[in-house]
């Protein structure tokens, strides 16, 4: 059994919110969704029902990459509209968003917000229930119990067990309805999870097990998904990026993600383009790395069965070839990893990414890294390897 019973999941279950929102006995619901994507994706045709059964406060006024400048005059409006249920419904951000709100209701003050936010503290509880229902296939933020959230730029994770959904709606029908990009950037950051996920620090049996699972339903599906989607592609891709969201729920993600926020906030790039970015050249860095590059504690036995994984997810034998593999699916799903075509183009501009990931954010990364080599591996081109097949 792949899915958990606090998962509905099916063609068209986004019509079954009205019913759970009566199960969990709200009556006042605060609706986070995207401006636009909320009508292009269909979720839209569930208001009538909902409405009948709900008072429906719906919000939207919040800009991708989660901003405590947006989180703060959507906690104020919470506390003028009083909800028993935060409902989001849309990509990451919603999700996030939604998530933060639950965090965080009844803060509306800034400085105690960023306090708060700064302080790292564990979000315990929450006390307005939360339903969420992702449109993209995906982020797998609506199987995690933590959130990203900017300050003045600056990333925060927000995390603990008050971040999780009471219940999640899975509904492959309204992934298919965005643009060709942005199916391919979302579905590579659930792929790049999943490979992250495998060889984390902090990667458990458990943890291992959803990643792989999640591989071998994504890495089949991505492309007809991305490039001629399909009811039954869309549905490998919801599935399979909600198992990796589930895995990286145990095991956090790596360098690859520690480095991508810095490229989608300097370059623009979106979420899952930005980390795909330098995933191929983690993995042959991870594949080449020897015992004394390991994080102390980490045994190489360990880590060469975690990489042994990724080479088999990807079809490949060795490292040179899995990356290679990796950046073939970027290039067919439209997805250039060049850096030089995002514009990170000069020695300053790879310098200057590398010092962005600072030792903690790359605690979970199975190899060290000085800024140094991270430089050096930023500045390999993305398919130095190609030949090699
Ligand atoms: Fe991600």
């Amino acid at each position: 059994v792949v899915i958990r019973r606090d998962v509905r999941y099916g063609m068209g279950a986004l019509l079954r919110v009205p019913q759970v929102v009566t199960e969990l006995g709200a009556r006042r619901v605060f609706l986070v969704c995207g401006r636009r994507s909320f009508e292009a994706s269909g979720a839209a045709r569930v208001m009538p029902a909902l409405e009948r059964v709900a008072e429906v406060h719906r919000w939207s006024d919040f800009a991708p990459n989660t901003d405590s400048a947006d989180l703060l005059p959507g906690l104020r409006l919470m506390e003028d509209v009083g909800p028993d249920l935060v409902l989001g419904i849309g990509g990451g951000s919603a999700m996030d968003m939604a998530k933060l709100l639950c965090a965080f209701v009844g803060t509306t003050g800034q400085d105690k917000l960023h306090e708060l936010i700064r302080s790292g503290e564990t979000v315990t509880s929450r006390t307005p229930g939360m339903l969420l229902a992702p449109t993209t296939s995906g982020s797998g933020s609506e199987a995690t119990h933590f959130a990203v959230v900017y300050i003045d730029g600056d990333k925060f994770s927000v995390a603990g067990p008050g971040l999780r959904p009471d219940v999640v709606i899975l509904d492959p029908v309204l992934s298919l309805s965005g643009s060709r990009h942005q199916r391919a950037t979302s579905g590579i950051d659930a792929v790049a999870q999943a490979i992250e996920s495998l060889w984390a620090v902090g990667a458990t049996e458990e943890s291992r097990r959803w990643a792989r699972h999640a591989l071998r339903l994504l890495l089949p599906a991505i492309e007809t998904y991305v490039n001629e989607p399909t009811d039954v592609s869309a549905r490998a891709m919801a599935i399979g990026s909600h198992l990796a969201g589930r895995a990286i729920d145990i095991s956090k993600t790596t360098a690859p993600h520690a480095l991508s926020y810095a490229i989608t906030k300097r370059y623009g790039v979106s979420h899952g383009h930005a980390v795909a970015l330098t995933l191929g050249g983690f993995i042959a860095a991870h594949g080449r790395a020897g015992s004394g590059d390991l994080r102390p504690g980490l045994s190489p036995s360990h880590h060469a069965h975690a990489m042994d994984l990724v080479y088999a997810a990807l079809g490949a034998g060795n490292p040179h070839q899995a990356r290679s593999h990796f950046t073939g699916l970027a290039r067919r799903i439209g997805l250039t990893l060049r850096l030089p075509e995002v514009g990170i183009v000069t020695a300053a501009d790879t310098e200057w990414l590398a010092s962005t990931a600072n030792g903690e954010r790359l605690a979970n990364n199975p190899v060290m890294f000085t800024t140094e080599r991270l430089a050096g591996l930023l500045r390999e081109p993305a398919d130095a390897s190609q030949g090699v097949e």
